[in-house]
């Protein structure tokens, strides 16, 4: 076959490809409003899995990316708008929440990261030279200054003291649908070790001591928001689908 013919046979397979990718896009939608009225989950590992199954390598890579755009198309319409994740130190608020943002193909930040740039320095070493009271003064004007609104929506990470702060509070609950993690006391215990870079656990946290404080804190997170996943036992991936197909399922009240 000539040049010529070989190119206008790939045309003809693109203009192919091109129907069939906005039809798939359609549909992709129209499932989008029935997840949305038969309150189904928004991401499902398995059905991407078998999507994928029995593909070789190079059409694997394409499905994902179809996939992606679709789980893309699906999050503009089911979550217009940001999220936040609250709760304890250890809970996986900034996996989870860095995790949840990939699948919606959204830009993901996290404020302890944004106050670290800020001061220069680790968090634990700004605690020891200036004091948990000044950290929270700067958490405070970080939050107010964050610019919810100005891009796409996004999913933001909170240190778990944030929303102690009902000026806070009431700011994320006007800007965005808060997600309240939690885990068991041990869990995080074994997930943040013995509280190095957790200033505010000091140098020997114990299993005891995060149930303390995790006691106390308990009723302000809970008042924070309808949203809550146990990430106890679930994989980052898991936690993640978790929030999303929470907030698919329990509109906003
Ligand atoms: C804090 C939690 C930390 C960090 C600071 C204070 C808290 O964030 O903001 O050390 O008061 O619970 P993580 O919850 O992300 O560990």
């Amino acid at each position: 076959m000539s040049l010529q013919k070989l190119r206008e046979e790939i045309d003809s397979c693109d203009a192919r490809i091109k129907h069939f990718f906005e039809k798939r896009m359609h549909f992709v939608e129209e499932i989008a409003g029935l997840k949305k009225e038969l309150g189904l989950p928004f991401y499902d590992p398995g059905r991407e899995e078998a999507i994928l199954a029995g593909l070789g390598r190079e059409a694997q890579e394409l499905f994902r990316k179809i996939m992606e755009l679709s789980r893309e198309r699906q999050a503009r319409l089911l979550f217009p708008f940001n999220i936040v994740l609250i709760g304890f130190m250890g809970t996986g608020k900034t996996s989870v929440g860095q995790k949840a943002a990939c699948l919606l193909g959204r830009p993901f930040y996290d404020l302890d990261q944004i106050i670290e740039k800020t001061i220069g320095m680790p968090l634990p070493q700004y605690f020891q030279r200036r004091g948990e009271a000044s950290f929270r003064r700067k958490e405070k004007e970080l939050l107010c200054k964050f610019p919810f609104g100005d891009g796409p929506k996004v999913v933001l990470a909170v240190g778990g003291g944030a929303v102690l702060d009902p000026e806070n509070a009431a700011l994320l609950r006007a800007k965005a649908r808060l997600v309240l993690l939690t885990a068991s006391s041990e869990t995080i215990f074994k997930r943040i070790g013995a509280g190095a870079g957790r200033p505010l656990l000091g140098p020997e946290a114990t299993a005891d001591k995060i149930k303390r404080l995790q006691k106390a804190r308990a009723p302000i997170y809970a008042a924070c928001t309808q949203w809550r996943v146990d990430t106890d036992g679930l994989t980052v991936q898991a936690a993640a689908a978790e929030v999303l197909n929470q907030l698919a399922l329990k509109s906003g009240s």
